[in-house]
């Protein structure tokens, strides 16, 4: 009578193989059995395969999500009384609006517990962009988090190991067994690390185009629509905005840079693209968090608030908080500097039509900004400020960027693919439009 209920690796993997739809037991045997050993590395690959070609229904994606969210600890805030809330970009090339936006919602009335990863490939990570500011601590005790969450309203912190387990070695898999694209596993695996955070609600930056993870529109909606669908189910309010990654977003790339580029958008003088971007995100937060009822009335308090400079106070205080010098953000001489910086310049006459986002990532990526492996080094001084924007008019020696770096034969390498990114027409581009759709 017992032996029916007996679950065995290879009966759930055939029945996804066959194209069937799981149990909600099923997904939890096989969550519990990744992080316990039961289910093999090949079993899980197996599992991942069939998955990635066969697909889920959303409630199969939805019982995924919360079998690994609740694989380790959940995070939860009951003593905090302010409405917690955050945001996760899929990420992108020169994406730095976490470290503008959590003081900034901080500052609007919102508690941001945000708990960020480390670049990979192409694209960058808060992590290593907070961590160029010496004596930065992202490892904080889940204690020194929520004390500092009760008194600032905002901890910026790396995922520590006792959050969804499940996902970091499902990650790994995939990321050798070529299912990593597959929207299910995506929308799990992002969504189960948030909703662990103790949020009440997710605002999602979904990127797509030629440095995004996601290359084409109509996939990253399909990835943003699946993800709110998650956060609703979970009664986790979730909006997503989708958005333009085509070319890199702000003016510099880099760790300690993208930290430069942050403090002076505090200031007031940040590059255009990256402002907007960061208060239509922010404002979404501000509705979420029930603070503003209509997104015009949030937009508006956000914009005060970074006009007011009260959230560079709050950067400013977040950094004294988790060890660092708060002088920083005043004293950019604090943060590292590359030995060398060199102009890149347009050969000829026109438009810039096009900036290869991909293509500037990984040239950053070669002078040591990011990494190839997750165990790689990165180098926080190297990378490139300057950068000339998509509608540029510009004429020979005219500045593309500047290129800041420490090791000459990477230099050179990182100059070949910049040759390549840059497209400079005789005609005018058409502009990208930054902020393509909100899917609520
Ligand atoms: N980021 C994640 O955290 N997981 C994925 O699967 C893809 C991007």
């Amino acid at each position: 009578m017992f032996w029916s209920l007996i679950m065995f690796p290879q009966d759930i993997i055939m029945k996804k193989r066959d194209g069937n739809v799981l149990s909600k037991e099923e997904i939890e045997y096989f969550v519990k059995g990744v992080v316990d050993g039961h289910f093999q590395d090949y079993q899980s690959a197996a599992l991942l395969m069939a998955i990635f070609l066969k697909g889920m229904n959303a409630q199969e994606t939805s019982y995924l999500t919360q079998a690994m969210m609740n694989s380790g600890e959940v995070l939860s805030f009951p003593a905090i009384p302010k409405a917690k809330v955050d945001k996760h970009s899929t990420g992108g090339v020169g994406d730095k609006v976490s470290l503008i936006l959590a003081p900034l919602a901080a500052c609007c009335g919102l508690c941001v517990p945000m708990i960020s990863g480390r670049g990979l490939g192409h694209t960058g990570g808060t992590l290593d962009k907070l961590e160029s500011m010496k004596g930065f601590r992202v490892d904080l005790s889940p204690k020194e988090f929520e004390k500092q969450l009760e008194h600032l309203g905002v901890a910026m912190i790396g995922q520590t190991s006792n959050i969804a387990p499940a996902d970091k070695k499902l990650y790994a898999l995939r990321d050798v067994t070529g299912t990593v694209e597959s929207i299910p596993l995506i929308c799990a695996s992002i969504m189960s690390k948030k909703l662990a955070e103790g949020i009440d609600s997710l605002v999602l930056d979904v990127k797509y185009g030629k440095g995004a993870f996601m290359k084409s529109f109509e996939n990253a909606k399909i990835l943003a629509q699946n993800m709110v669908a998650i956060g609703k189910n979970m009664n986790r309010p979730t909006v997503a905005l989708l958005t333009d990654m085509n070319q890199p977003l702000g003016k510099m790339v880099g760790n300690a840079l993208e930290m430069i580029e942050s403090f002076e958008c505090l200031k007031g003088r940040g590059p255009k693209d990256l402002v907007d971007l960061t208060i239509e995100l922010t404002a979404q937060m501000v509705v979420l968090g029930h603070v503003e009822k209509d997104i015009h009335k949030a937009k508006k308090l956000v914009q005060e608030k970074l006009a007011s400079g009260i959230a560079l106070e709050k950067m400013k205080e977040m950094i004294a908080c988790q060890g660092g010098d708060p002088r920083v953000a005043d004293d950019y001489s604090l943060l590292p500097q590359a030995k060398f910086q060199e102009s890149f310049q347009a050969r000829q006459k026109g438009w810039v039509y096009e900036i290869e986002a991909l293509k500037v990532g990984v040239a950053g990526m070669i002078l040591g900004a990011g990494r190839e492996s997750i165990k790689d080094k990165i180098n926080p001084a190297v990378g490139f400020t300057n950068l000339a924007k998509v509608g540029d008019e510009v004429k020979p020696g005219d500045l593309l960027c500047t290129i800041h770096y420490d090791d000459q034969h990477k230099k050179q390498e990182a100059v070949h693919l910049l040759e390549k990114a840059f497209v400079i027409r005789e005609t005018k581009p058409p502009l990208p439009n930054l902020i393509q759709e909100v899917v609520q």
